[in-house]
């Protein structure tokens, strides 16, 4: 489509000029800016983005049949052949010619599978009496259908031998279940048989990756272009004490032999309560630093600073709750075996090695490392600082070629904050994390939050490492909330020589199983929906830029200032592409004009522009309507240096001009 600039403009009162300089590039913009923040919150890692279907696979939920329905004659056994998940089953012939004995597994709400895709089985077995072989039908199944037949797909391992070894079968859906089990029953008459690690995936996951990542959601963070990747949090870096806190060494090695946790977010809210939600570690450290090689993401890890969750926490005793100063070290050991893990020789260092051993000889590249979460200071304590100072100490020792990351805590002002910004500064971090999970009005007044910030030589960069606009009585996903996050975007890009990185957050939510909204991406067991906020960060990381350029209004930036119409805008210019990209939100009621003053370019240029608006404010894509609200691109042409937009109310304009 084209569409003549000059004949919308005039339909309202010219009044804005924007000074765009091209002739004089700016700084460049990091190739990090825009990011993604995974944390398993909402069901994001077992339930979510990792393909495993069957939940409590190994029974090691306290409550060991958790997940499960068992039939017939089974016992619950210990001294299975994985030390860290000990339990599994044994099931018996039931003993009548018409009864059953078996398993039944409900999934994360249900498990959902497709007609015609293949599903791979696998499961530790042996027969423990060694007495021939052993008939395990394995089938997938819709209880609820009104069809004669509740088995949609079926399949059967043979175990044989007293020795534990894995089984495989791969069996295909004939129809399409969003909320199907999977069940395994005995053959009649039939021997004993011990089973462990019961798994389900599907076959098509995410780059084909063994111990793979549902496709559809892995693709939509590949699709995000991210530049950074933040893990595993978060709140759950911190546990909700310190025994459930985030232990990377037990999310690597053996999937079987991952110990389970209990996820932070089982019982934060209990309004949204959720008994059976425990991490597999399934998607582990290597799965995470896999992955982001894959979507070309820098990875940024987060490990605990020897602090349980201050929220839940309350310090009466610093020691019954935090780590003591003198009891810090393995907290250290395990920042500095990341590092190693993540980059080491494997000749030289056992956890390089173990990386080797899971498939990855090759360094991951890791660069920064976040050290600890939402953490602060005590009025007459520095209980963050001081145990921050001692990781300093020691990373910067062995590795200081990577960047540290502390953080401002909570809060995006106020006391916490105003006491630990200048601190990060001391302490040398390299950047500083700050949160904030604001209201429309903040965001509408913060568009200048980081123009006066400090900045140059020793000044730590900043890592928006949470944020979303939470609607004031709207606190759900809507497309006025993108719209204010997409103001306040423009805030990071004009000053993007002190913000380094910034990540939306969270990331995923189960419709079934959220305990936190708004978030980027939400899907049921077989379908998802990209947020309009979702758009929002792929339009930013998709016309990122490589570089600076300014953009003001009377010589001050466009900001949503008292004087500004509720407009907001930046400019960057793309030295690969050759073009000035130029972002305006119009977070107004009534459309704005707005004459580009571009100044370095005469002539016509070939221009796009991509539009972002919905004319409902409170409007959301669904999984039934995934599409409803999406950028719309057209094509135009630019007259320089000087061509007048109009920008309707409540829309976000993207103007790509070839310079
Ligand atoms: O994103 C959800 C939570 O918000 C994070 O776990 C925590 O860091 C913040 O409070």
């Amino acid at each position: 489509m084209f569409a003549a600039l000059s004949v919308a403009a005039g339909m309202t009162a010219q009044t804005h000029v924007f000074d765009v300089n091209t002739s004089k590039v700016g700084g460049a913009i990091p190739s990090t800016m825009y990011g993604i923040f995974f944390e398993d919150i909402n069901y994001a890692a077992d339930g979510g983005l990792y393909g495993e279907l069957v939940k409590n696979r190994s029974f090691e939920f306290p409550q060991h049949f958790m997940g499960w329905k068992a039939f017939g004659k089974f016992e619950l056994k210990d001294d299975g052949p994985f030390d860290k998940n000990p339990h599994y089953v044994r099931l018996h012939d039931a003993g009548h010619s018409d009864k059953f004995t078996g398993l039944e597994n409900e999934g994360f709400f249900g498990i959902g599978y497709q007609k015609g895709a293949d599903y791979r089985f696998t499961v530790w077995a042996r027969n423990p009496n060694g007495d021939g072989d052993v008939k395990v039908r394995v089938m997938l199944c819709n209880p609820s259908t009104m069809g004669e037949r509740q088995q949609m797909a079926e399949g059967q391992i043979v175990v044989s031998g007293k020795e534990w070894k894995k089984y495989e079968v791969i069996i295909k859906a004939r129809e399409t279940v969003d909320k199907g089990t999977l069940r395994l029953m005995l053959t009649r008459n039939s021997k004993t048989v011990d089973l462990e690690h019961v798994s389900l995936f599907p076959v098509d996951v995410y780059k084909g990756d063994e111990n793979g990542m549902r496709k559809d959601l892995a693709e939509s963070l590949e699709q995000l272009h991210p530049g950074v990747f933040r893990f595993p949090g978060g709140c759950i870096v911190e546990g909700t004490d310190l025994a459930t806190r985030y232990q990377w060494k037990n999310s690597v090695g053996p999937v079987e032999n991952r110990p389970l946790n209990e996820n932070r977010w089982h019982y934060t809210f209990d309004y949204r309560f959720f008994p059976d939600y425990y991490q597999s570690y399934g998607l582990g450290f290597y799965e995470y630093f896999r992955l982001s090689e894959q979507i070309g993401a820098e990875p940024l890890p987060v490990v605990n600073c020897g602090m349980s969750c201050q929220y839940q926490n309350d310090i009466k005793n610093e020691a019954d709750v935090h780590v003591a100063l003198d009891q810090l070290q393995p907290y250290i050991d395990d920042a500095i075996d990341l590092i190693e893990f993540a980059n080491g020789d494997p000749a030289k260092n056992s956890w390089a090695k173990l990386r080797a051993d899971m498939g990855h000889p090759e360094p991951f590249n890791l660069k920064y490392i976040g050290i600890g979460n939402e953490q602060w200071d005590y009025k007459d304590n520095p209980a963050f600082t001081k145990r921050l100072a001692k990781f300093i100490e020691a990373i910067r020792k062995v590795h200081p070629e990577i960047k540290i990351i502390g953080t401002t805590g909570p809060d995006s002002e106020g006391e916490k904050f105003d006491q630990l910004q200048p601190k990060m500064a001391e302490l040398k971090v390299d950047l500083y994390d700050e949160h904030f999970y604001r209201n429309e009005q903040w965001f509408l007044h913060s568009g200048n939050r980081y123009d006066n910030y400090p900045r140059g030589k020793g000044q730590p960069k900043v890592f928006a490492g949470e944020y979303a606009c939470h609607g004031r009585g709207k606190k759900w996903n809507h497309f006025n909330a993108a719209l204010m996050e997409a103001a306040f975007m423009t805030d990071l890009e004009r000053n993007a020589d002190v913000v380094e990185m910034a990540t939306y957050a969270p990331l995923f939510a189960h419709v079934d199983g959220w305990q936190w909204r708004p978030d980027a991406i939400w899907y049921d067991n077989l379908r998802k929906f990209n947020s309009c906020s979702y758009y929002v960060q792929q339009l930013y990381s998709l016309n990122k830029g490589t570089n600076m350029l300014s953009l003001t209004m009377n010589g001050k930036p466009v900001a949503g200032n008292d004087d500004q119409d509720g407009l907001f805008a930046s400019a960057v210019y793309d030295k690969n592409s050759n073009e000035v990209i130029i972002k305006v939100v119009n977070t107004g009621d009534k459309p704005q004009d707005a004459t580009l003053n571009l100044k370095g370019m005469k002539g016509s240029h070939e221009a796009q522009l991509i539009t972002f608006h919905s004319d409902e404010l409170t409007a959301e894509n669904t999984l039934d309507e995934p599409q409803k609200i999406v950028p719309q691109t057209s094509s135009l042409t630019v007259e320089a240096p000087s061509q007048t937009i109009t920008v309707p109310a409540r829309t976000f304009h993207v103007y790509k001009i070839k310079k």
